[in-house]
């Protein structure tokens, strides 16, 4: 199956272990990048009360097409429990029809809202495989 990983990391975490699954499962790789990234303290004030609330921030265009694969993994890091604003993006720019697993990074922490970004993808008309938490 021709699976493609899309993955936002702010500080590095994310994508050293983007890079190592895709190497593992023979997956191509992709970077969101966000339009504004935020300084560490805005991580926190203003990132992580967006990432509490399901909000999205907005990324660029992705620099590989989504469409053309049938299974996408998504990865970046938990703030405030919960997965990343830019994450949510990625989510929302997914194509119907997709499969799609999380595998989420944190410090240590269990993800919370599982439902709601699961709830986000099947509302693309995505089938969602799986969502896993990982210590990076
Ligand atoms: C703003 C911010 C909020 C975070 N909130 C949590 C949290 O709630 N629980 C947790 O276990 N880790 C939390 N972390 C740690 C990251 O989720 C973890 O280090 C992640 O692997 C970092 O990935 P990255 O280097 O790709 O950004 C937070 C980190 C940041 C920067």
């Amino acid at each position: 199956m021709k699976t493609l990983i899309v993955y936002y990391s702010y500080g590095g975490k994310t994508k050293r272990a983007a890079e190592e699954i895709a190497q593992k499962e023979g997956a191509d790789l992709c970077e969101a990048v966000e339009l504004k990234r935020l300084p560490g303290i805005g991580a926190f004030f203003i990132g992580c009360p967006q990432a509490a609330g399901g909000k999205a921030r907005p990324i660029h265009p992705l620099s590989k097409e989504m469409e053309a694969y049938e299974k996408i993994i998504i990865m970046g890091p938990i703030w405030a429990g919960n997965p990343a604003p830019a994450v949510n993006s990625i989510i929302d720019a997914l194509p119907a029809g997709k499969k799609v697993e999380f595998r989420i990074t944190s410090g240590g922490g269990q993800s919370k809202n599982h439902e709601r970004t699961i709830n986000r993808a099947t509302a693309k008309g995505c089938e969602v495989e799986g969502y896993v938490d990982m210590k990076a």
